[in-house]
Formats: structure tokens, sequence, C-alpha cells
């Protein structure tokens, strides 16, 4: 059975530090996604990145590449006024496996993590297409992959269209993993400062299947 949510704690030796140096850098809003409330840092230096990404391949068990030109590793911070404008509540990260590490001292930490299931269809993930349950919802819907995914992505912000299936909680210097084309959300927006809006590092990884000579990878979709 392949594994799909993997919940590591005390995953930085130092936390306070990783705090420390995600405060001293620049939030801004991230242009990539459309209307996302948030603010974010920009990513994390390429020698950061790789150490990372190697402990996390690691973990998994399996080679991970990412896309030099998307964000990778960064500091997210979300306030308590903007959960009524997040416009991507439940939602899908198209990559294999989506990292979060919450960086909320431990007083501060509350939600997590959310895993939704559409009603409508009966999907818990939209990504990759290849995957068994997004190709017999084609098939039993008779729609393509785009016009399947229009179909679940209407209901993104009305939560009553959802059931919530499963919350990983939120605790100081805990990294969840999960494929990152699970339906999923944040259930609880908090703080109403920089420094004291619930603030994650991210990750996109994918699970490479083969490079070729000159280091391009070969992404599943
Ligand atoms: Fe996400």
């Amino acid at each position: 059975m392949k594994k799909s949510l993997i919940v590591i704690d005390d995953f930085y030796e130092d936390p306070y530090k990783v705090r420390q140096y995600a405060f001293s850098q620049n939030f801004n809003n991230p242009s990539y996604v459309t209307g996302y409330p948030g603010v974010e840092t920009n990513s994390l230096e390429p020698e950061k990145i790789k150490h990372i990404a190697k402990r996390i391949s690691s973990i998994i068990g399996k080679k991970l590449g990412w896309p030099p030109d998307r964000p990778q590793g960064v500091f997210r911070v979300l306030q308590k006024q903007e959960e009524k404008t997040q416009t991507n509540l439940v939602h899908i990260d198209p990559c294999s496996w989506t990292g979060v590490v919450y960086l909320n001292l431990p007083e501060e930490c509350r939600g997590g993590t959310s895993f939704y299931q559409h009603k409508e269809t009966g999907l818990k993930v939209m990504f990759p297409q290849k995957n068994p349950e997004v190709q017999q919802a084609m098939v039993k819907y008779n729609l393509s992959y785009h016009e399947l995914s229009a179909k679940t992505l209407k209901d993104t912000l009305d939560l009553s269209k959802w059931d919530e299936i499963e919350r990983v909680s939120m605790k100081f210097n805990r990294l969840i993993l999960f494929n990152g084309g699970k339906f999923h959300g944040v259930p609880r927006v908090f703080g109403n400062t920089l420094a004291t809006g619930r603030i994650a590092q991210i990750f996109f990884f994918f699970e490479i299947e083969s490079i070729d000579e000159d280091g391009n990878m070969t992404i599943p979709v």
C-alpha cells in the first residue's frame, strides 16, 4: 500500500533558529497563486533546499525533484482577518509530496491541516491523473480530467460540500508530508500580526521517475 500521509515530530534540530531566520526575511503577497490571502517569503537558498530534500527523500524512500522556477521552502503566514477571504480553502497542490513544517510556538498551536472528501463525487484525491481513484471517476462521470477537476474545484469555498475525513494537529516543529493531490485545507487561522499568525514552511516535491544525462527530470503526471 502506498503511503500518503507521514507525520514527523521534532523535524528541525533548532526550530527557534529556523523561526528567527524566517522572521528575518521579507514577506510578500505571492504572485503565482491568484487570490492567495497570506504572505510568504522567497524560496529558501538552493543549498538548504537540497539538504532538506535529502532528509525528506530518506523518510519517503524515493528520489525527489522540484522545478527550480517554483517556490520551495517558503515561510507562509496566515492571519485571522484573512480567514474569510481564503479563496483556496479546500484545494490540491499538484505535486507528489507536499511538506508542511509547523513553526508556531507550542502555546500558539491550534488547528493544523485537514483532509477532505468531495461529497458529490466521493473523490479524496485529484492528482496525479493516473491515480486509480481519479481514473475511475473519469469513467464513471464520462468526463475528461480537466472537466472532473472543475467539478470538484467549483466547491472549493463551500465546506458543506466536503466531509473532513482526517486532521493532523498543529505542533511546533512537526513536519507533515502528504500526497499533494489529496484535497486539503487549513481548518483554523489565528493571530492579528505577522509575528502571531499561523506560520508554516512549505515544500512541494515530485517523485522522479528518471533523470536524463543532462539532469532533466521526468515528472509523473
Ligand atoms: Fe496546499
